[in-house]
């Protein structure tokens, strides 16, 4: 059919050369997802089981890092979200109902924790904040409407190495899941399912990503029943991921094994050399022994990552520990870690429930790929301030 050069904008018959192969994955992009007739058209959000229908459930950019993720966390099905906390609310909307009651440790990443006490609250969901060194006893908080069991390990912050298996035996007792946040570890530094974890998920922004430049979020599981309450929950609540962003994330992938192997390093001998310092009341790295659930961290983890807290001892004010953070500089101030650049925050941790009594004397660390013995030097130069 002859076309006008507008039609040609359009619907093009131009020819290029076929076959091009390359190392990476292309991106692509899509809302509409062509249909080969009419008759095969699907609005069905499981892209492995019907094909592709619409972008919001995934272009092969996105099916392939999530088919990646899959199998580095040996799991079976792996959904995509816009970030990690994105993650964390359709797990909770997909599994919850009003009336039903969940468990979650004091020392969970704090929009997990805000989640659930607003909106989860607000739809009839009732959670409860354990001790997360609790372990076995996890059981006496099981209630007959207890449907989750979230555990975070090390937790954000404080650190604190949670007795996983313990806490599964005693939930699986009861018919409970549970759902582990994994990002510390990258999800491969904890092997979530050979532990017994039912939903592992992960925000991708961390170790995967790694550069601080995207956000996406991943939630893995083995149980097909468990996928398809995800799928649909991911389909009702429209939760697309950018291409783009699983491209940058694709990229990240292939060089992570380098990147966590020479943050755990640096991170280690950071982490060492500020336990010798006079300031430093207590380090918080899940390597060191002075952290809390080091054993479970020996027991159950292949490595560490690159975010530890310092607690310094008692004496400096909050101004004072602001101004040892500001004097830093190498170490930046801001949140989302993981990336290549060191990074401080300070935090007044007493105002949260069910946390240490380190008040405002905490500040959490993420270490980037800068040189240790230059990280070491900022740091040197920085604690004079807590005295000044
Ligand atoms: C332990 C943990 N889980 C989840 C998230 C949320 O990830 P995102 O920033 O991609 O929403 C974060 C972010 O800091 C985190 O530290």
């Amino acid at each position: 059919m002859a076309k006008t050069w507008q039609t040609k904008l359009i619907h093009s018959d131009a020819k290029i050369p076929q076959g091009y192969r390359s190392l990476t994955t292309p991106v692509y992009r899509g809302s509409t997802t062509v249909f080969p007739s009419a008759a095969a058209v699907r609005d069905t959000w499981d892209q492995h089981r019907v094909g592709y229908t619409y972008g919001l459930y995934g272009t092969p950019t996105a099916l392939e890092l999530a088919a990646r993720i899959c199998e580095l966390e040996s799991g079976a099905h792996t959904i995509l979200t816009p970030g990690g906390q994105a993650a964390i609310s359709l797990i909770n909307l997909a599994f919850l109902k009003a009336g039903d009651h969940i468990l979650i440790p004091a020392s969970v990443y704090f929009p997990n924790r805000k989640l659930a006490t607003t909106l989860l609250n607000r739809f009839g969901v009732a959670a409860s904040f354990y001790e997360p060194m609790i372990g076995a006893n996890i059981s006496s908080l099981i209630q007959e409407n207890t449907r989750l069991v979230w555990c975070e390990s090390p937790g954000s912050i404080t650190m604190e190495v949670q007795d996983l298996s313990a806490i599964v035996a005693a939930a699986h007792a009861r018919n409970v899941r549970v759902v582990l946040d994994n990002t510390w570890a990258a999800g491969i530094l904890l092997d979530a399912f050979a532990h017994g974890v039912d939903i592992t998920m992960q925000a991708v922004t961390k170790y995967i990503g790694g550069h601080s430049d995207l956000l996406l979020g991943s939630v893995t599981v083995r149980d097909p029943a468990l996928y398809e309450r995800l799928g649909s929950a991911q389909q009702n609540l429209g939760f697309a991921v950018s291409p783009d962003d699983c491209s940058l994330a694709l990229r990240g992938l292939q060089t992570m094994a380098v990147r966590l192997s020479a943050i755990e390093t640096s991170a280690l001998a950071v982490a060492t050399w500020l336990a010798s310092r006079p300031e430093v009341e207590t380090v918080l790295h899940p390597a060191i022994p002075s952290c809390p659930g080091h054993e479970f961290w020996k027991r159950d983890f292949l490595g560490s990552s690159g975010v530890f807290s310092i607690v310094f001892r008692t004496g400096p004010t909050q101004q004072q520990v602001h101004a040892f953070v500001d004097a830093l500089q190498l170490f930046k101030i801001g949140y989302s870690w993981a990336g290549v650049t060191s990074l401080a925050v300070s935090y007044d941790i007493g105002r949260i429930p069910g946390r240490p009594p380190y008040d405002h004397r905490i500040v959490r660390l993420n270490i980037g790929l800068e040189s240790t013995s230059d990280l070491i030097a900022d740091l040197d130069q920085a604690l004079p301030k807590l005295r000044d």
